[in-house]
């Protein structure tokens, strides 16, 4: 069973002799062991039960440091890097040789990101290569933002989780590629369209993945999802249909209670409204509700706007399972 702590130097330890270790980011847990080790690296897609075409991203401590294994670095991707990192934002550039083709699918582009994390920054700089970690949960499930979150689903398989509480963004990276002339955006997360465009101007969206890339998991129609059945939309329409079997019934609110529902069947994401706060609690409310004895969930559409686009596009792919 694995050990949930603080120590990094037990982290490091079992990272060099080739172990995979949940670790804390600013966005979600990681299932962190070396990029350049292939048996540590396949055990990530073991233990996830990931498919072996869903490539990782690659966390380093800065861009410096990044440069043991990429080749260069486009302009507008080293204008991102510098505007945000460390924090949520992972660029795609050309790989070097020494980055496993497991580790991108075959793709001689390589995502690249630095966390806002203390304890990994820590931990990145004590280590002698860069980590692969995808998110810390079952391929096509929710991901973990606590430590607990990580024990619940993978505790038997992994020996240590790396404790550096409750993650402060609560959604993914944004994806950025530079494969066009446009930066394109392959996935909405914790840094915003409108924080990209200030830096680098438009950008494009293109987040169901194409024939010729490999494919994004996280860009696939369902991902994110709870076990029970997720319904999306506005609540207080949908409540209302269901009032046949209200006992059953939980709801995922943006800011409102509902009379209608029982209180213990509703997490309310942000009672003030606050997107960044939404973030937060997303996924934990998620698995809150997902635990609970009820046949559905209810969820409400976000502001479609800022970080709430990225918790409404995690919401649809949740409910398309
Ligand atoms: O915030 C995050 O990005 C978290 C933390 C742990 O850093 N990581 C994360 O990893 O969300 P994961 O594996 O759950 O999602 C990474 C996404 C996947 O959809 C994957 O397909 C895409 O990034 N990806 C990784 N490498 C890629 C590559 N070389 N080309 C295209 N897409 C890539
Ligand atoms: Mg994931």
């Amino acid at each position: 069973m694995a050990i949930i702590d603080l120590n990094i130097a037990r982290a490091e330890e079992l990272l060099l002799a080739g172990k995979v270790v949940a670790i804390p980011t600013e966005t979600v847990y990681g299932l962190a062991a070396s990029a350049y080790n292939i048996n540590a690296v396949l055990e990530i897609f073991n233990i996830k039960k990931r498919p072996s075409f869903d490539p990782l991203i690659v966390h380093t401590y800065d861009l410096n440091s990044a440069s043991a294994f990429i080749e260069d670095i486009p302009t507008p991707a080293l204008l991102l890097a510098q505007a945000f990192w460390p924090g949520p934002l992972t660029l795609l550039l050309p790989k070097k040789k020494i980055i496993l083709d497991l580790v991108t699918a075959g793709s001689p582009y390589v995502a690249v990101r630095v966390p806002n994390h203390a304890i990994t920054l820590d931990l990145l700089k004590r280590l002698p290569f860069p980590l692969a970690a995808p998110s810390a949960n079952p391929f096509g499930y929710i991901s973990p933002t606590t430590p607990r979150h990580v024990f619940a689903q993978l505790g038997n398989k992994i020996d240590y989780i790396l404790d550096g509480g409750t993650c402060s963004v609560g959604i993914e990276s944004t994806i950025v590629s530079f494969e066009k002339k446009i930066p394109t955006v392959l996935r909405l997360g914790g840094i915003d369209i409108a924080a990209l465009e200030a830096v680098v101007g438009p950008v494009e969206i293109a987040l169901q993945h194409a024939p010729n890339r490999p494919c994004v998991p996280g860009a696939l129609l369902s991902h994110y999802a709870p076990i029970k059945k997720l319904l999306m939309g506005s609540l207080s329409r949908l409540i209302p249909r269901y009032s046949a079997i209200i006992d059953r019934v939980g709801v995922l609110s943006f800011k409102k209670q509902y009379e209608a529902i029982p209180q213990k069947n509703q997490v309310i994401l942000s009672p003030q409204g606050c997107l960044k706060e939404a973030a937060q609690n997303l996924f934990n409310g998620l698995r809150l509700l997902d635990d609970l004895p009820i046949d559905i969930i209810l969820a409400d559409y976000l502001p479609n706007h800022g970080i709430g686009a990225a918790i409404n596009d995690r919401l649809q792919r949740a409910q398309h399972k």
